[in-house]
């Protein structure tokens, strides 16, 4: 019998996987499939937990360590132990809310830039979890937020593709030694 995937909630000196920066044309690459859920894959899984807790995340995406899988791991309470974190392969959208919201949003592979972006309040998805057992969830607040970020590395897409204001992002970008040519508009 496979085991749940268990990680310890806390920082690395030498994080499993290494994260590839906004620049790097491995992001922008779709992720396939998971044909399998199986030892392999949960280890990545552990590896992405590690890797996302040592660097302060509170998602990622496969492709952000160099692995074009559909595989996200979320935990939008890192400093509880207790809480359960959450593992998609898989994910498909089934319902937007036609409801959207702002919100600021950072990733580890844009590290120290933040900047709102516009998208669905609500989000209905479903998946498999690390055991290979299909699910569904609907989430709201932070959580909509990150399963809909984490998703867009899915499909090689960042959080910077969609922010509407320009001036601000490329100034936020400059200062932190990115090219805004590397950013991708959408629409
Ligand atoms: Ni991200």
């Amino acid at each position: 019998m496979p085991a749940p995937v268990i990680v310890e909630k806390k920082k690395l000196e030498t994080p499993p996987r290494q994260i590839h920066f906004l620049g790097d044309r491995t992001l922008r690459q779709p992720a396939k499939r998971v044909a399998k859920v199986d030892e392999e894959i949960r280890l990545l899984v552990k590896e992405m937990f590690q890797t996302m807790y040592s660097s302060n995340g509170i998602g990622l995406a496969a492709p952000q360590v160099g692995v074009h899988k559909q595989v996200i791991v979320i935990d939008i309470e890192p400093d509880k132990p207790e809480v359960e974190t959450l593992v998609l392969i898989n994910p498909v959208i089934k319902k937007l809310s036609r409801q959207v919201c702002d919100m600021e949003e950072g990733c580890l592979s844009v590290p120290n830039v933040f900047i709102d972006v516009t998208r669905p309040e609500e989000v209905e998805v479903s998946y498999k979890d690390e055991l290979g057992h299909p699910r569904t969830l609907k989430a709201r607040g932070l959580l909509s937020r990150v399963i809909q970020h984490e998703m867009d590395h899915l499909q090689g897409v960042l959080f910077v593709d969609r922010v509407e204001n320009e001036l601000l992002l490329t100034e936020e970008l400059r200062k932190n030694k990115f090219s805004p040519s590397a950013v991708k508009p959408i629409k």
